[in-house]
């Protein structure tokens, strides 16, 4: 079997960066150059301050540390890093259409379309050629027809290796695997090819955790896990609309259903709503795709848990507007977090951005407390969505620096992420700084209900009456 000695990654995301970060500290003899279009993504993936890292991730500044020059490399020469790699990982963005056929639906394969082109025009020499971003079943197919008419000889395998890290867990879920998937041809080459980028994960996983499949199964369970994972939490956060109306707590349901070795008790946690990256454009994805084949049912089926999630992000909002008396309008509401989950810098379909959305819609003054999300993020979000202006967003919404000092004469809090500061708070001296009644909604189900009762707060919890 060939020795791999050079690796290149096309997108320096939340996947390319901290993927090729772990396979460089745990691969020394490999060199692994990540790549991207993006000049300030690349820049601040070499910024001597490991703080502007532009992914956040417990760890991963101090991997990027002990190998970044050594055998790892941040650079905009695409060209060269693809000319030289024996394997190059395709990283780059897969977001929903927004546009033309399977607008809101599809998945914008136009990014990994440019990268085959580019695969094809530049490599002299032959190679694997790595889906690392997720894609819809058959994908490979067509980046296999770009890169095999080139007609300059150059033999192309490709594998379908699909990435399962969580972000704010990232280094951990890399480091260890539940499994890592390979997917390629049965041929002998692609056997070969499969065998070749399984050796680069032996350096650190055990071989059975390495799991080799044909390539439209690789493609598909990616689909399929994202779209079980987020089906568990919007049917734990549909009974947490029927525990608010009842007397159960869905703390208790979780636990009680989650101690069932056959349920199991991850992905649990009713909150506000999925966000991140993944959840949605995957389900939307597996939508289209059963649809486009004539399975209007299995797509509907799929489509529910969005749906649900939806439902969810919106009751939230509107919990807030009916307890304020009917009317947020001029009133101050503080958001304790941002990003989609903690510990995480990123904020992609965050349910923070659509509650904000549903009460900036009311007039509400909302200002906003991340530890790790930008301004610039945060306007950014907003403005995406295109409902106000950028300058009536700005008016409406302010960033606060100092989490405390911001609760001054606010009419309410709002925990959107489950930061672990948050539950460090002097929430007394929050209190005292508040307009009373003071109401704390924790969409996040990250505080005690008694603890806030007895310090004088209006305390709403998801899932509890
Ligand atoms: P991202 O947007 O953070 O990064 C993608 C990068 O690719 C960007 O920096 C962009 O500039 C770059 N890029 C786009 N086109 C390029 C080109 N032609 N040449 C060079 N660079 C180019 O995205 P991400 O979150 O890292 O996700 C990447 C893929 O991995 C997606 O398909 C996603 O679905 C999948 N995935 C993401 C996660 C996650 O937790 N974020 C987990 C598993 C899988
Ligand atoms: C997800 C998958 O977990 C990962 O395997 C895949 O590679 C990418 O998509 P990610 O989106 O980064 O990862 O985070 P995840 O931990 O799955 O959380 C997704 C969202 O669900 C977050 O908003 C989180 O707060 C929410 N969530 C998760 C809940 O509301 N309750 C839970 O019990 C679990």
């Amino acid at each position: 079997m060939k020795k791999v000695n050079k690796i290149c990654c096309i997108g320096a995301g939340y996947v390319g960066g901290p993927t090729m970060s772990v396979i460089a500290n745990q691969c020394p003899e490999i060199t692994v150059t990540v790549v991207d279009i993006n000049q300030e993504r690349i820049d601040r993936w070499n910024d001597e301050d490991l703080d502007k890292l532009p992914v956040y991730e417990p760890g991963l500044k101090e991997i990027v540390a002990s190998n970044r020059g050594k055998n790892l490399f941040f650079s905009t020469e695409v060209d060269k890093a693809i000319d030289e790699a024996e394997i190059i990982f395709i990283s780059v963005n897969t977001p929903t259409k927004t546009y033309g056929k399977g607008k809101g639906q599809a998945a914008d394969l136009k990014y990994v379309e440019l990268c085959a082109r580019n695969i094809a025009k530049v490599a002299k020499t032959d190679k694997i050629v790595v889906e690392k971003s997720t894609l819809p079943v058959r994908t490979a197919s067509a980046i296999k027809s770009i890169l095999q008419n080139t007609g300059n000889g150059v033999n192309f395998e490709i594998l379908s290796n699909p990435e399962f890290l969580a972000e704010g867990t990232a280094v951990e879920d890399l480091l260890e695997a539940d499994r890592v998937l390979i997917g390629g041809d049965e041929t002998p080459s692609g056997k070969e090819a499969k065998d070749i980028l399984s050796s680069i994960y032996e350096h650190w996983l055990p071989k059975e955790r390495i799991l080799q499949t044909n390539v439209w199964s690789s493609e598909l369970s990616k689909l399929v896990a994202n779209a079980f994972l987020a089906q568990r939490v919007s049917s734990i956060n549909a009974i947490s609309a029927l525990c608010e109306r009842t007397d159960a707590n869905i703390s208790e349901v979780s636990r009680a259903i989650g101690t069932d070795s056959r349920i199991g008790p991850k992905f649990l946690n009713a909150s506000v709503g999925f966000g991140g990256s993944c959840f949605q454009k995957d389900i939307l994805n597996l939508v289209y795709i059963s649809r486009s084949f004539g399975l209007q049912e299995v797509g509907d089926y799929w489509e529910q848990v969005i749906i649900m999630n939806d439902y969810q992000k919106r009751r939230f909002a509107e919990k807030i507007v009916s307890t304020l008396y009917n009317t947020v309008s001029g009133k101050k509401i503080i958001f304790y977090g941002w990003a989609f989950k903690k510990d995480t810098n990123d904020t992609r379909e965050s349910a923070a951005i659509y509650v904000a959305d549903a009460l900036l819609e009311e007039k509400a003054e909302i200002i906003v407390y991340d530890p790790k999300v930008t301004e610039k993020t945060i306007y950014a979000d907003l403005d995406y969505l295109g409902t106000r202006s950028p300058e009536e967003n700005r008016k409406l919404l302010k960033i606060a620096t100092n989490p405390i000092e911001a609760t001054k004469d606010a009419h309410a809090i709002a925990i959107l992420t489950e930061w672990e500061e948050f539950k460090t708070y002097d929430w007394s001296e929050i209190y005292d700084k508040m307009l009373k009644p003071a109401f704390v909604f924790d969409g996040r189900r990250l505080l005690f209900k008694d603890e806030m009762e007895q310090k004088g707060f209006q305390y709403y919890k998801i899932g509890q009456s």
